[in-house]
């Protein structure tokens, strides 16, 4: 290969191997799916210009042809074993002291596991040899399996070739393939769309796609690998353990997965269990238990096995996702787009591990296709924190009778419901899906959701729009001319007079109302947006702390989470919202409208520099790792890259932190996904100035009520003595109880008694309420 034509083609062949690794493997794409595809292409046409130059590892040979016969029979040299299962702690705790008292030089609690979630996929083998895939095949019976190496071939993520060079000469890469709920989902609504059999589940799903006899069909699966084990290694060495021989395969360039950690004794385990039980529904993945494995490949040895099953690893399983039930009842919802959706209404059921008793059956069509009467036992599937399904009828129990009557009319408004064709775009802009939704026609949205958000968005202590009642919403949304909350400001007088009990007058105050309130405070606009878990006081922390909308649009969870009195949980509410794209359009046309929420645009003075290095670990919430700990980690490590480039040597100089905790951040600073967003995260502090090297402007800076003592005092109309309290507060006011000679300067309400006959008494200065609001709004706190 040295013509110009080959050397571009070994060049393009390389890049494309790099993109795919940075892709696959390490989750951080190089390049635009655009120049992916025009490097491919580009690779194509040339190897189309020299067949010669074609081989067996390039990129573009994934897919090849339909093979004679069925599969061949591949007998594993070394057995494909299967995992004893756990289901209890109990159970677990005794996984951990038969093992100690097997190698009764060791401690239980300071034995090191690696902790892995257990996909629900299929278990695989790859035999590379000098580097090249030759060979895949099933597990079978863990003694012969098929040989479906055309099949695995197609799995983008699987490497037809190693990177670097010093691999063994041969090497069997053991992991599983699964398909990604996303990938599963729109393949059973293509399905759907196309009246087709859909999967009952991402396993049979994954199970069958291997199973095809013509590779072309795989290819089009979405599939993926993860390897978790070796089997066969010759000609050359793996490190001494398990974790450290998943990194090294990952340099090669397989697929490991992200949530590997590295604990210590059952209680690590345990631990590990319910955190990633907590994540289960937000995987990309279906898994159904954990897999606990001794890390020390010397330990694992001297452990051995019994029957088929390794003494050293344990599979620790989830509840059940798939049940059986009857179907009660089939009922309709209207949905926030006017979508109709049909609810099964089941005898409850506990599955995925919480009672079901409503599930999705997706569209009028899947009732048909499934063919379910009420009546029918059903097949409820559960994944995680994904709505339960109907997936199948089961058909060995006696069946239903009663057909289940699709509705021709919305059951919300009554008006006729049609049959639309929903076309999906891909990434290219290309169709890629074809499906039909059943919707209201009678207007975009019938529900009582929107209602209810615009109720919300003008209420008194949101927006506070004098004259939008329920009566108005519920017109304005019936007659359609309100579809957001955004369209309140596009309303006219015209609009109005239509509406039952308004004339001119009427109109032109809501009118006037309305637009009033293009400029309300940074506060109420983020209240009145309605996003889940933030009432007033955390509206309030954000508009106050971030200072823009801007910025609290762009916030990113971790820096959310430093902010008074927001937690993690509330921190991804908020960053899930303003991602959120119909938000995006509902906001961006607010402010098109020429809403201007009043904001000071600046991170408020107190939170400069506020984020110190020891709270940005201790935020990251690592088992074990705690506030103390992470004070001595930054007192250690100057900065993030330093922390970042660490050995599990230079952690183990910190002082105060165990060695389980050690671990664990050792363990989670290898995984690329934290790291990037450990380094977005620390960007971002930067950029607003809360991080720990902004310094806080402390000469010159002073509040404006530095050093001045305030009394509020009687009822006020537009603001509560609280908001009033905690404004003061953010100029720098000290606000007191009681009258003294220290006061500054009282705030006297309505019927204001004692504290201001004692301040007159004492000549200090006295202010009313809109002099007090007056006051606030020049120093950027108004109401
Ligand atoms: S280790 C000797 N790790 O679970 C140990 N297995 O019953 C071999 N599985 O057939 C298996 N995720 O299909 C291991 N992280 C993981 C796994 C895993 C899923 C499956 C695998 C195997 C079965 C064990």
């Amino acid at each position: 290969m040295s013509t110009p034509a080959a050397e571009r083609i070994q060049a393009l062949r390389d890049q494309i191997d790099q993109h795919n690794y940075r892709y696959y493997v390490l989750d951080e794409p190089g390049i635009p799916d655009a120049e992916y595809d025009r490097l491919f292409r580009e690779l194509k046409t040339l190897e189309e210009a020299h067949p010669d130059l074609v081989t067996a590892e390039s990129p573009t040979q994934r897919v090849g042809a339909k093979p004679k016969g069925g599969f061949a029979e591949v007998t594993h040299e070394l057995p494909m074993l299967s995992l004893d299962n756990a289901f209890s702690e109990d159970e677990l705790r005794a996984f951990v002291k038969r093992i100690a008292e097997r190698i009764d030089t060791i401690n239980g609690d300071t034995l090191r596991f690696a902790c892995e979630p257990k996909l629900d996929g299929l278990a695989i083998s790859l035999l590379y040899e000098e580097g090249v895939l030759v060979r895949g095949a099933t597990r079978g019976d863990g003694y012969t399996g098929e040989d479906i190496t055309l099949n695995v071939r197609t799995i983008d993520n699987v490497p037809l070739k190693l990177r670097g060079r010093d691999w063994p000469r041969r090497l069997e890469v053991r992991g599983e393939v699964y398909m990604p709920k996303s990938g599963f989902e729109s393949l059973n609504e293509r399905a759907r769309a196309r009246g087709e059999k859909t999967f009952v589940n991402p396993r049979n799903a994954a199970a069958g796609s291997l199973r095809q006899l013509d590779p072309k069909i795989t290819a089009q699966r979405p599939l993926e690998f993860c390897s978790y084990s070796t089997g066969i290694v010759e000609g050359g060495e793996l490190p001494d353990s398990h974790s450290e021989t998943l990194y090294q395969l990952r340099e090669w360039g397989l697929k490991i997965n992200p949530e590997m950690r590295l604990v210590t004794g059952a209680d690590g385990c345990l631990e590990y269990y319910r955190d990633l039980e907590s994540k289960r529904g937000s995987l990309a993945y279906d898994i159904d238990g954990l897999v606990f494995k001794v890390d020390s490949r010397a330990l694992q040895q001297q452990l051995g096995f019994v029957a088929r099953a390794p003494r050293w690893a344990i599979a620790h399983k989830f509840p059940a996702q798939e049940e059986i039930t009857r179907l009660n009842d089939v009922e309709f919802q209207v949905g926030r787009t006017g979508a109709v959706t049909p609810v099964a209404r089941l005898e409850p059921v506990f599955v995925g591990g919480v009672t079901v008793s409503n599930a999705t059956l997706h569209n009028m069509d899947e009732i048909a296709r499934l063919g379910v009467k009420i009546g029918d036992y059903v097949m409820v599937r559960r994944a995680g924190d994904v709505i339960p399904q109907v997936v199948k009828v089961v058909t060995d129990k006696p069946r239903g009778q009663k057909p289940v009557h699709v509705p021709e009319q919305c059951p919300v408004c009554g008006s006729d419901i049609e049959r639309t064709q929903l076309i999906k775009h891909g990434k290219s802009g290309a169709q890629i899906s074809e499906g039909a939704i059943y919707r209201c026609v009678g207007r975009l949205s019938c529900e009582a959701q929107l209602k209810q958000a615009l109720f919300h968005f003008g209420s008194r202590k949101a927006m506070d729009i004098d004259g939008l009642g329920e009566k108005n919403i519920e017109q304005l949304v019936d007659k359609e001319l309100v579809r957001s909350p955004a369209d309140l400001f596009r309303l006219t007088e015209r609009d109005l007079l239509r509406l039952e009990g308004f004339a001119q007058l009427s109109s032109e105050n809501l009118i006037a109302a309305i637009d009033q309130r293009r400029h309300v405070t940074l506060e109420r606009f983020i209240y009145a947006l309605g996003i889940p878990e933030v009432g007033e006081e955390t509206a309030r922390t954000l508009a106050n702390g971030l200072g823009s909308l801007t910025n609290i649009r762009k916030a990113l969870p971790q820096v959310l989470a430093t902010l008074k009195d927001i937690g993690l949980t509330v921190a991804h509410e908020i960053h899930n919202f303003m991602q959120d794209s119909h938000n995006q359009q509902v906001i961006d046309d607010l402010l098109a409208l020429g809403v201007e929420p009043k904001e000071s645009g600046q991170i408020s003075a107190t939170l400069v520099g506020s984020v110190s290095f020891g709270a940005f670990i201790d935020s990251l919430g690592i088992f074990r790792v705690g506030r103390k700990g992470a004070d001595n980690l930054a007192a250690h490590f100057s900065s993030l890259d330093a922390l970042l480039e660490a050995s599990e040597e230079a952690l183990s100089e910190v002082s105060g932190l165990s060695n389980q905790a050690r671990s664990n951040l050792f363990a989670f600073l290898q995984v690329e996904e934290n790291r990037r967003k450990l380094v977005e995260t620390e960007q971002q502090l930067r950029e607003f100035g809360m991080h720990w090297e902004c310094e806080p402007q402390s000469s010159g800076q002073i509040l404006p009520l530095e050093g001045e003592t305030w009394v509020l005092t009687g009822a006020m109309e537009r603001l509560t003595r609280d908001e009033a309290k905690v404004r003061l507060q953010a100029l720098g006011a000290k606000v007191a109880g009681s009258v003294s000679a220290k006061t500054t300067a009282l705030v006297a309400g309505e019927k204001a008694g004692s504290k201001l006959a004692k301040a007159e008494q004492l000549g200090i200065r006295i202010l009313n309420e809109s002099q007090l609001i007056e006051l606030l709004e020049a120093e950027g706190q108004g109401v």
